[in-house]
């Protein structure tokens, strides 16, 4: 489109990577690649604008369940976490790119049939910070990538692709392929995640911290050390939604630290190391940040035992991160 002004001709739009050109441009770089991993994201973004749809439509379930059980999109009324969770297992699944997938919500991993297996294994929380659902608060969706040769249990730092999408005061959609994190934000109007964030690099420093402080009798002397100092220093400022993507994207947009760290309660942590650290770790690492798990050492290099592994994750900007390290 093009407006005439000063009697010059002007473009008045400019052309927006939507994802689907981005990860399709990333795709260039690889000579071999076969657009299999392209179909996977595609199913993938595509299952986010179904729950994002959903979560917008989510106050309303209640009240039109009562007088038919079925929601404004003809379905059978069901809880979000475990529509969130049937749709992704479902649609990739039947995708033919995936050879499994490992849900946050069921115990076992669930194998595509023989005609349809793919390369891929996805692990996925379908809906992370289901507590904050009714009070309209973000949540999210996190996903991880390996490739099957692998087997199911790898490293993090195996991991081919990883992100999230936060349904938030909009819809975002992030990830990295290993080449940086880009941010794309869904615009309503025309149904698209358009590149809104490229490059996303985690600031050095930051004024926030996030953590449940309520657990801190459960804490370790060191951590309760280096949150007192925290409340000393005047800059310091307090943030927990409670749902890691919502913390975690915060951290990487305004840079602090986010932590969910091992207490006598919960000696592991709560957090999955397969389904919410390493995608978060791996994110973090390629925006320039740090990631520490167990022991303080990166989650990315840990073997897991199983699939619902737990463990401590702290994570965030570099020089935050470091001063947590100190203690
Ligand atoms: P989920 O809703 O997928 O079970 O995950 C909730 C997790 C995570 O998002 C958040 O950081 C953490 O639980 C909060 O736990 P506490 O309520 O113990 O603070
Ligand atoms: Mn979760
Ligand atoms: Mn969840």
């Amino acid at each position: 489109m093009f407006l005439i002004r000063e009697g010059l001709l002007k473009p008045m739009y400019k052309y927006v990577p939507t994802l689907t050109d981005y990860i399709l441009r990333e795709q260039e770089n690889f000579p071999r690649a076969t657009g299999r991993f392209t179909m996977l994201m595609t199913q993938i973004e595509n299952s986010a604008k179904i729950i994002a749809s959903h979560v917008k439509a989510s106050g309303l379930v209640d009240i039109i369940g009562k007088t038919g059980n079925t929601n404004t999109f003809g379905e059978e009324v069901q809880k979000l976490d475990e529509f969130s969770n049937k749709l992704l297992v479902d649609t990739l699944i039947s995708s033919g790119e995936v050879y499994a997938v490992v849900s946050e919500e069921i115990p076992d991993p669930v194998f595509a049939p023989k005609e349809s297996k793919g390369e891929y294994i996805v692990y996925f929380d379908p809906l992370d910070g289901s507590s904050n659902i009714d009070t309209n608060c973000p949540i999210g969706t996190i996903f991880s990538i390996y490739h099957k040769d692998g087997g199911l249990l790898q490293p993090g730092n195996k991991q081919v692709a990883a992100g999230y999408i936060i349904y938030g005061s909009s819809v975002m959609f992030v990830y990295t392929f290993g080449h940086g994190v880009n941010g794309f934000t869904l615009d309503p109007a025309i149904g698209s995640f358009l590149l809104s964030h490229p490059d996303i690099k985690i600031p050095e420093d930051g004024v926030y911290y996030s953590i449940n402080q309520a657990y801190e009798a459960l804490f370790d002397e060191s951590t309760k050390k280096y949150l007192e100092h925290l409340r000393t220093e005047a800059k310091s400022k307090l943030r927990f939604v409670g749902s890691l993507v919502a913390d975690a994207h915060r951290t990487f947009i305004k840079g602090g630290i986010f932590l969910y760290v091992a207490d006598k309660k919960q000696p592991e942590g709560k957090l999955r190391l397969m389904i919410e650290v390493n995608p978060f770790a791996f994110l973090t690492e390629q925006a320039g940040g740090k990631a520490l798990g167990a022991k303080g050492i990166n989650p990315l290099d840990i073997m897991p035992k199983h699939i619902h592994q737990l463990s401590p994750f702290v994570m965030g900007s570099k020089k935050n991160v470091e001063l947590f390290r100190s203690f």
